[in-house]
């Protein structure tokens, strides 16, 4: 693992103190949580991006957590308002959560913003665990950022309160061998793997083993990408003639929305989509939660492209036929 970090992002980290194995990297994103949060102090706070992945919500809460949800802004590249975060929030946050490539966005965070956000943490104390599990699924030249890589160039070596997630089931489409990893600061890690001995969660020889086989190669990465980027240059202008969706930066997700199909809710179009066509999307709100401005991810569906090429297209023209087939 402390291979792939020097291979991908040209960091060298200590692997004896700044990356541990996990059982994939939801488990460690409510563990790790667990490990962070002090709900002894005032009103701890965990800030969530807006739509996100739905753990981040389930750990803060079950950590004694409030959840603070920051919306993505469609006008800036789903990127995350980070500005709209009132001063006193700031100052009870205790842990926040970045998702780069983002789950349902794709949007990937530019160092701009890392810069913004390791200020905000070392002001106010709270730690970033940056979900970074689609790093290899990408549709740009350049492969995404990373946090530590971001780190390193601005000139914070040592990651402090900084902690990535990463993972082997998007990367080598393994998400039911359980296989990740955590890096970053030396410190949160320790206590992480004092907590891990208690919630006994070490990783197993034989997926070891295969873990060291899949990080250790990357052609069967690059064969990976090239099927997603193939399927995703078919797809998406077939869907764009209907919706309101372009390519994203990464990821394997559309994040479209629905125009005013269904009258423009999108789960009535969800649910007609299903019965009608026999395809599955989820509705947007289902991801994200009303909030300052609204529900973020009303309008919009999310659609996985995580089936073959000919059956992510065959879904793609029934879409195009059920938006055709309705009443404007
Ligand atoms: C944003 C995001 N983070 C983390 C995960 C967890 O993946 P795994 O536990 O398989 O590493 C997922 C899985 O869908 C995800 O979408």
């Amino acid at each position: 693992m402390a291979g792939w970090l020097k291979r991908r992002y040209g960091l060298t980290l200590d692997a004896a103190t700044q990356v541990l194995p996990v059982n994939g990297s939801r488990e460690a994103l409510f563990a790790l949580t667990q490990v962070v949060i002090d709900p002894t102090r005032a009103q701890p706070t965990v800030i969530s991006p807006n739509p996100f992945y739905q753990v981040y919500e389930g750990a803060a809460l079950l950590a004694g957590a409030e959840p603070y949800y920051v919306p993505s802004d469609p006008a800036r590249n789903f990127a995350s308002d980070w500005d709209s975060v009132p001063e006193d929030v700031w100052a009870r946050t205790q842990l926040l959560f970045v998702c780069s490539p983002g789950n349902p966005t794709g949007a990937v965070m530019p160092l701009d913003e890392w810069r913004r956000l390791f200020e905000l943490s070392e002001r106010h104390g709270f730690v970033i665990a940056s979900d970074e599990c689609y790093s290899e699924i990408y549709f740009r030249d350049e492969p995404p950022l990373g946090s530590l890589e971001a780190a390193a160039q601005l000139g914070r070596g040592d990651f402090r309160n900084l902690v990535a997630f990463t993972s082997l089931s998007k990367r080598s489409n393994v998400p039911g061998m359980r296989s990740g990893f955590v890096a970053g600061d030396a410190d949160i890690l320790k206590q992480f793997l004092l907590y891990r001995t208690y919630h006994g969660s070490a990783m197993g020889l034989a997926v070891q083993a295969a873990s060291m086989a899949a990080w250790n190669d990357e052609a069967h990465v690059v064969a990976n990408r090239a099927l997603y980027r193939e399927k995703f240059a078919q797809v998406t202008p077939l869907l764009a003639q209907v919706l309101d969706v372009s390519l994203p930066d990464a990821g394997f997700y559309l994040w479209a929305g629905v125009r005013g199909t269904c009258g423009g809710s999108e789960t009535e179009f969800s649910r007609q989509l299903l019965a009608q066509y026999n395809v599955t999307v989820l509705p947007g709100s289902y991801l994200a939660r009303d909030a300052a401005g609204g529900n973020p991810g009303t309008g919009r569906v999310r659609m996985a492209l995580v089936a073959d090429t000919a059956e992510c297209l065959e879904a793609a023209q029934r879409i195009v036929q059920f938006v055709q087939s309705q009443p404007h």
